[in-house]
């Protein structure tokens, strides 16, 4: 295995239990986001506004491409795999969804005040329900391995996920 990509929507901890996978196999961990905030030089939520989807969607492919490609734990935005070019990227790596349960991961992400998504800012909570359902099969069909994150611990979720890597016929 040359790496670790986490996938998941908006709140599943991909950045949290990246950094104990980080921890734990000594690799270094990549956010994805953090790489495009460092290319365009401004937070994320002010690039959208000024700039559109559509063309953070664009940087993030590229960066993706870059990173997919390093040894790394890589930790990605949750609209990763909205971009078809992404989805073959991911395909082709030791690439982990992370879940929860949809009340679990809106309240997270309404609770984050550090980290404030555009596509949150603007969306009512069953929009975003909405969103991860039409985003659902998107992620399924981008990993090899699903770890549900509901009732356990970051260092829980990092060991689960290990020990699953090592059966890799063990989808689920
Ligand atoms: C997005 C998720 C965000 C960030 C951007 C768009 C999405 O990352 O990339 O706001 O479309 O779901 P997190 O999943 O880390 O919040």
């Amino acid at each position: 295995m040359k790496n670790i990509i986490l996938i998941g929507f908006m709140g599943a901890g991909k950045s949290v239990v990246g950094t104990a996978l980080s921890q734990i196999t000594g690799l270094p961990l990549i956010n994805l986001d953090t790489k495009i905030e460092e290319e365009i030089g401004m937070p994320i939520f002010h690039y959208f506004n000024e700039h559109g989807e559509e063309a953070f969607r664009k940087i993030e492919q590229e960066l993706l491409e870059k990173y997919a490609q390093e040894e790394v734990i890589l930790a990605t935005g949750g609209g990763v795999v909205t971009i078809p070019a992404n989805r073959a990227i991911l395909k082709e790596h030791t690439t982990v969804l992370l879940t929860a349960n949809p009340q679990v991961l809106i309240q997270r992400i309404r609770a984050d005040k550090e980290h404030i998504r555009p596509l949150a800012v603007k969306s009512t909570d069953q929009e975003l329900a909405k969103l991860l359902e039409q985003r659902a099969n998107f992620y399924h069909e981008s990993c090899k391995s699903i770890i549900s994150t509901d009732d356990k611990t970051i260092q829980e979720v990092a060991r689960e996920i290990l020990k699953k890597l090592e059966n890799p016929f063990d989808r689920v």
